[in-house]
């Protein structure tokens, strides 16, 4: 039995034995889940990919202004995709280019990819879990950049509690240093209709995807479940500003998994999924108490997505030294 499985085993049993039952996010994204998730992507009413898009069409022109020349740009997340070839064309001659990604075959794939396509930019990938610390030495260039520039697209920051967020942009913030920045895509606060269209999009993709996980613990733990007694939902929470994702019972239904059983009622849900929306505003204050000052902000033009530029708001103090270790305090 691997290390992986048994962790998987553990999230899970852990996960519906809470009160009201909820499942780590993270689970979604298996092979069919990312290729689900690119899915909605395409689809009409998920709105988030194509105006995060826009906005890097409009101002990667600002960007590049902002960022300077000769930069080393550090990507969490694997990105070949398409915002970070616009992204590297646009740039001032930037100095190196670090994709940081867990998955080996994606991170090699990236890395073969932008080799290809910016041989003029030192392409240096990272296989490490970029929601953990990282050494300060592994992002070392010989001659060094300018600076470090954090690059974080797409609003995955949105799947972080307000917490989290805060203990993560401290990281990104440690790792960029000083005289770094962040450039981070933030999805804006919009009217609850159109986020749980966007949630919930007409051609069911986003429900197949939520659904996805349940059949992972079937073909992965050996579940016994009914895939067809739970529905995909998405709810629009005010409290919390965001949209979550829950699969709802439909019917008297059980989940028995390892030696364990959990019975749910109609309507039972287990939540899946948290994606936080803020306003610029609210952004401006998640930024502010990671130490970190929004300089500027951009919106498409339809006023859907945001793009911050972050620096940090107070020196880090005594930096520079080759073992620092970038340990975020708040964890
Ligand atoms: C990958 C976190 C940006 O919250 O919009 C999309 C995930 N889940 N539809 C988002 C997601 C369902 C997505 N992020």
């Amino acid at each position: 039995m691997s290390v992986d499985r048994d962790a998987f085993l553990a999230d899970i049993i852990d996960g519906l034995s809470a009160s009201p039952p909820e499942l780590p996010c993270k689970y979604l994204y298996d092979a069919r889940g990312s290729a689900l998730f690119e899915a909605i992507c395409e689809t009409e009413d998920y709105y988030v990919t194509r105006a995060d898009l826009a906005l890097h069409e409009a101002h990667i022109g600002e960007f590049s202004a902002i960022v300077g020349p000769n930069a080393h740009i550090i990507e969490f997340g694997s990105g070949a995709g398409i915002k970070t070839r616009k992204l590297l064309a646009g740039l001032d001659r930037p100095r190196a280019y670090t994709p940081i990604e867990i998955s080996a075959a994606a991170l090699a794939e990236s890395a073969r990819l932008l080799s290809a396509a910016f041989p003029e930019v030192e392409i240096c990938p990272l296989r490490a879990d970029y929601t953990q610390p990282i050494e300060a030495d592994s992002l070392r260039l010989d001659p060094p950049a300018n600076r470090r520039v954090v690059y974080f697209p797409g609003s995955t920051i949105s799947n972080f509690e307000h917490a989290e967020a805060c203990a993560f942009l401290q990281r990104m913030r440690n790792i960029a240093g000083d005289g770094g920045g962040i450039l981070i895509g933030v999805d804006l606060l919009k009217p609850a209709d159109r986020l749980i269209s966007a949630y919930d999009d007409s051609e069911g993709v986003t429900a197949r995807f939520n659904l996805n996980l349940l059949r992972r613990l079937v073909d992965e733990l050996d579940a016994e479940l009914e895939l067809d007694a739970f529905r995909h939902e998405a709810r629009f929470n005010p409290d919390f500003k965001r949209i979550e994702m829950h699969l709802i019972a439909t019917r008297p239904t059980r989940i028995s998994i390892a030696d364990r059983r959990f019975e749910f009622d109609a309507g039972d849900s287990i939540h899946t999924e948290n994606s936080h929306k803020y306003s610029v505003k609210d952004f401006r204050e998640l930024a502010a108490s990671a130490g970190l000052e929004s300089l500027r902000v951009w919106k498409d033009p339809q006023g859907l997505f945001s793009m911050h530029w972050l620096q940090s708001s107070q020196p880090q103090g005594a930096g520079g030294g080759s073992t620092v270790s970038l340990r975020s305090k708040s964890t």
